[in-house]
């Protein structure tokens, strides 16, 4: 079976005056988790869909999928966790609590702030992880990237060509990351805060998906903006 996880329980703090977390802001009439879903509910292979919410907000974001007619039959609320990787751990939980640690079955991870997502990348995720037990998305910088130690000067020059920016989805086999994180015990995971990093912890090497420059994440008002713009039909 293959199961989407969307994390939308942080606070979005770099937004500012802004009167809730951004996932719930609206762009084009609809909310960006809203959008989010959607992308998710395109795509039949999908069992269930699980949103991960901050208690704070869990009955506010219930009261939205009502709102804007999301069915409760397969996208579902979970309680977020204190980190993305929380949240991400709280979905996986409730997931195999439910439908029990099967081989084979796939846990697409994905952002609430990335609404431009599009299916090309999360069936290429899901294509991947059938073959692979851990997979990324992830596109070529534009920009040259420098290393710095102090913040005032370059300390390193990195090579570009080498150089691939982090999107989501990040997508797993879902017994192997259950595995993993039961053999680095709870010390060693709370240190982590990215889930695959959580499987390069143990030995998985993280299979590459191209991304696409519309998927990105929706952090400061700039990119909100921009958001907006895309988001006017
Ligand atoms: N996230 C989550 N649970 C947390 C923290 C973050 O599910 N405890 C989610 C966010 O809702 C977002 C994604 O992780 O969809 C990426 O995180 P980021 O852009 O850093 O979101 P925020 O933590 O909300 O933003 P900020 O760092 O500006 O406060």
């Amino acid at each position: 079976m293959i199961f989407a996880g969307i994390v939308a329980g942080g606070s979005g703090t770099r937004i500012k005056n802004a009167d809730k977390p951004k996932q719930f802001i609206e762009i084009g009439g609809v909310p960006i988790l809203i959008r989010t879903i959607r992308a998710f509910e395109d795509i039949g292979e999908i069992e269930r869909i699980y949103i991960g919410i901050n208690p704070d907000w869990y009955d506010y974001a219930d009261k939205l999928l009502e709102e804007f007619d999301v069915s409760t039959k397969r996208v579902r609320l979970v309680t977020g966790g204190k980190d993305r990787n929380g949240t991400v751990l709280n979905i996986l939980r409730e997931i195999t609590g439910i439908f029990g640690v099967n081989k084979g079955d796939i846990l697409v991870t994905h952002d609430a702030v990335r609404p431009f997502v599009s299916e090309k990348v999360i069936r290429e995720n899901i294509e991947c992880a059938m073959k692979n037990n851990a997979c990324g998305t992830y596109i070529p910088s534009d920009d040259t990237i420098i290393r710095t130690d102090n913040g005032r000067t370059v300390t390193e020059n990195l090579k570009r060509s080498e150089l691939m920016r982090a999107q989501t989805p990040q997508t797993f086999e879902i017994s192997s990351l259950c595995a993993c994180i039961e053999k680095l015990g709870q010390e060693r995971l709370a240190q982590l805060t990215d889930t695959c990093g959580i499987m390069t912890e143990c030995g998985y090497p993280i299979h590459i998906v191209q991304g696409e420059p519309m998927n990105f994440k929706i952090t400061t008002d700039h990119d909100l903006m921009i958001a907006g713009l895309m988001a006017c039909d």
